[in-house]
């Protein structure tokens, strides 16, 4: 039979990271590519006692339909812990439980646009966001990002050409894919822009959690006085990302067509996973755990830089991420981006072009993302050193 798909995905195309990772089986592979926490951080221990400790004392809850917005006493821990540790005012904002971040994401779009509506972004900006705005027929509109933050005059300029934008979709701790993180400076710049052109904003902050150098900055969300900033984030980074429990935080009326649009789309987020979450919560010191993850990614990513100082080639940038999971190169124009890929990819050395995160596609990048949550420290120093070579022998 002839498929005839709707004009929403007919141009769609897969995932180009998860594409990659169907290369990853070649013996030797080293991936740069993914955006994965690190294997050796999921508490496996402690999430095996908790899940079989479930299973005896609260197996009907755990295997019962259950209510849309979220397990109520994860919502608790949720809302307790944003307010103790984000400065986020809870009392007059509502939190709802979504599947993943990303869902988050996916339902904002949904509730507030409609087809052929822009949506404001970094550029470069987080794929799984992108592809979501593009699925429901919204237009990502990219904005420059430097290395403290989206330009501020560039917002202001995509705010005047796109008066009838839904809403700005920010990154603005440790940036998916560049590593960068917004100035204190530019976070009220961006709110006081919000406001002076009442446009919504959507904080996305996986990985706020995962500081390892520099100065703590506040969330926009922490400075939001009007209700115009929804925040969402995710356990994806923390504890575990297939367990899909992410969430999001703001203006209830928002949040309650969020609620109405999650019912058609999986009714509510895996009840055993919420319970699994909520419990290691209780019993078991989170606060801890990321402390020991920071302190893994810290050491990984110096790791990176300091193979990447001594054998990168000079005429190539990088950020140094003060947290997160990426770091982001840029190459001279001389050097051809889609050919290093290709020639790192016969040697088994993954990254993922710019331009796969770029809100139009068809603008061509110099640029590519490197992460160093996943290898291990022995494919650090080996990927690393053949990137650099590879690289050397292209200019
Ligand atoms: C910037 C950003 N937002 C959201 C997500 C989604 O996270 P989740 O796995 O919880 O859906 C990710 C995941 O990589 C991300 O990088």
């Amino acid at each position: 039979m002839e498929m005839n798909f709707s004009k929403k995905m007919q141009n769609m195309k897969p995932s180009a990271i998860r594409e990659i990772f169907k290369s990853l089986g070649m013996p030797g592979a080293i991936s740069f590519a993914a955006g994965n926490p690190a294997p050796e951080s999921f508490p496996v221990e402690a999430l095996s006692k908790l899940a079989a400790d479930i299973f005896a004392g609260d197996s009907t809850n755990a295997l019962q339909y259950s209510v849309t917005e979220g397990y109520p006493p994860l919502r608790e821990l949720v809302a307790a812990r944003l307010k103790e540790r984000f400065a986020i005012d809870t009392d007059n904002n509502m939190t709802l439980i979504t599947s993943g971040g990303q869902q988050a994401i996916e339902l904002c779009c949904k509730v507030m646009c409609n087809e052929g509506d822009v949506v404001i972004c970094e550029n470069p900006s987080f794929i799984g966001a992108l592809n979501a705005f593009r699925s429901l027929g919204a237009k990502p509109v990219g904005v420059e990002l430097e290395a403290d933050g989206i330009s501020i005059e560039g917002l202001e300029a995509a705010l005047k050409a796109n008066p009838n934008a839904r809403f700005l979709y920010l990154i603005p701790t440790f940036h998916n894919p560049a590593g960068i993180t917004m100035s204190l400076e530019k976070r009220r710049a961006v709110y006081a822009l919000a406001q002076q052109y009442d446009v919504l904003i959507l904080e996305d902050n996986p990985y706020g959690d995962l500081r390892f150098a520099g100065e703590e900055l506040p969330t926009l969300k922490s400075m939001d006085t009007d209700g115009r900033v929804l925040y969402c984030s995710t356990f994806s980074k923390i504890l575990s990302a297939g367990m899909r429990v992410g969430y999001a935080c703001g203006n209830e009326e928002l949040l309650q067509k969020m609620v109405i649009a999650k019912q058609v789309e999986d009714v509510h987020t895996n009840i055993f996973f919420q319970m699994l979450c909520a419990k290691y919560m209780q019993e078991y010191d989170l606060e801890q755990h990321i402390a020991t993850i920071r302190e893994l990614y810290r050491h990984k990513c110096s790791l990176m830089l300091e193979m990447l100082d001594k054998y990168m080639p000079k005429e190539v940038t990088y950020t140094r991420p003060e947290g997160g999971l990426f770091l982001w190169c840029t190459l001279p124009d001389s050097l051809p981006l889609g050919e290093l890929i290709n020639d790192l990819k016969e040697q088994g050395v993954f990254v993922v072009p710019g331009t796969t995160f770029n809100c139009d596609e068809t603008v061509p990048s110099s640029s590519f993302r490197l992460n160093y949550s996943t290898p291990s420290e022995e494919q650090i120093e080996r990927g690393i050193k053949t990137l650099c070579e590879t690289i050397r022998k292209k200019l």
